[in-house]
């Protein structure tokens, strides 16, 4: 109870001190309007990314794909790959223990190969969204490890080929009293993170096995320590091809130095870097100030991952405002690239104008 209490004090904590970060803005002043962007367009984002390496997309739900067209539409002809947001985790795949149910994955699967989308497989190994009969189960070693054996190899082996990157692990470094949390965790201790990707190696060989964590997108002790672990698992053998950095902004923004230094230093190592669940809602009331450092905060990301080898993907967390699992909850809004109704919105140009221009553009350059 305690350690629930604290963990939403932090979040609390983390989304006031973010939002404040949005609050230093400039005064509103209708006349001085630096995103009069009014952009030739040479085709689309997801093309001009493309060319440059970097997959371009977003978070879906099976359900939003089938019941709204304009939702489909923007998918199907704005993205080159997609993440399922909720449908592909352990909660939904064997929501009873051994039963395994795949209709509403292999739905997002197969809406994929139709449009010719990549896929992110997420997540196969997570402390999070489980169903219950794991999570308020009691596992010994070897209980966990089979059931991590099984896991891994019926889900990847379904799509053996199929799914080109996996989060095979998904935040194991969370937030420090929530470790009591992570079945894995408590049966397997720490190891159970190389253990996964050992298993899902031999499981897709194909597959480009990737490490996925929020809040360590910046040079702080959480990305240090990540960095550390990941070091060390790579030096003893550890299949790791590459790290997710989530870049749910609403929790902290990293000054554009650090977010350039600490995603190089990841990339140095030989990794494959994925920006995989971007997002930055506008807390609170929406203002055209805040809306303006929401943009500069999305070239900043952008520019980062044009800036950084190997980052070969921008995934946002969603497609419609909406639907995006931030708006839902009511603290914020607009946190992506398209609008209510599904019209492009201010950080989608930034990101066109950032890659048509292909610019390395400091905070202080004024805006085109
Ligand atoms: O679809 C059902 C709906 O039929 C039902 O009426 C409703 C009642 O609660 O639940 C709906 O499912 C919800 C699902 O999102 C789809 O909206 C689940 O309750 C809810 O727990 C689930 O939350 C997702 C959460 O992960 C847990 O899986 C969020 O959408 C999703 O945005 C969030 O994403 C995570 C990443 O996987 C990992 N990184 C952090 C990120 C944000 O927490």
């Amino acid at each position: 109870m305690l350690g629930e209490i604290l963990r939403r004090l932090i979040a609390t904590y983390l989304i006031l001190s973010a939002s404040s970060q949005l609050n230093s803005t400039k005064p509103e002043s209708p006349e001085e309007d630096p995103f009069s962007i009014t952009l030739k367009e040479e085709g689309k984002l997801k093309d001009l990314l493309l060319k440059k390496g970097i997959l371009f997309g977003g978070a879906v739900q099976s359900s939003y794909l089938k019941n709204d067209p304009l939702y489909r539409k923007i998918v199907s002809e704005e993205f080159s790959m997609i993440t399922p947001e909720y449908e592909w985790k352990m909660s939904q795949i064997v929501p009873e223990k051994g039963r395994y149910s795949f209709a509403t994955a292999d739905e997002i699967l197969a809406f994929a190969e139709e449009h010719n989308l990549k896929i992110r497989g997420h997540t196969l190994i997570w402390g999070g969204d489980l169903p219950k009969w794991f999570e308020e189960g009691k596992w010994s070693y070897e209980e966990a490890k089979n059931l991590m054996e099984e896991y891994i190899t019926t889900v990847m082996g379904r799509y053996r080929g199929k799914v080109p990157y996996w989060d095979v692990v998904n935040e194991a470094f969370d937030l420090p009293f929530r470790w009591d949390k992570n079945p894995w965790y408590k049966a397997l201790g720490e190891e159970y993170v190389p253990l996964a990707f050992h298993i899902a190696r031999k499981t897709d060989p194909q597959a480009k096995l990737f490490y996925n964590e929020f809040l360590a997108e910046g040079m702080n002790s959480r990305s240090d320590r990540l960095y550390e672990k990941i070091k060390k698992w790579l030096s003893e053998g550890v299949p790791i091809d590459g790290i997710g950095f989530e870049c749910h902004f609403q929790f902290g923004i990293p000054h554009r130095e650090e977010l350039f230094q600490n995603l190089r230093r990841f990339s140095d190592l030989g990794l494959t870097i994925h920006l995989t669940e971007v997002e930055l809602p506008i807390p609170f009331s929406v203002t055209r100030g805040r809306r303006i450092k929401q943009a500069i905060v999305y070239r900043r990301l952008i520019d980062a991952c044009l800036n950084t080898p190997r980052c070969e993907a921008i995934v946002t967390w969603g497609v419609l405002d909406r639907y995006s699992w931030t708006q839902k909850r009511g603290w914020f809004s607009e946190p992506l690239l398209w609008d209510e109704e599904g019209k492009r919105k201010l950080p989608y140009y930034v990101f066109y104008d950032a890659v048509f221009r292909s610019q390395t553009f400091s905070e202080n350059t004024p805006y085109p």
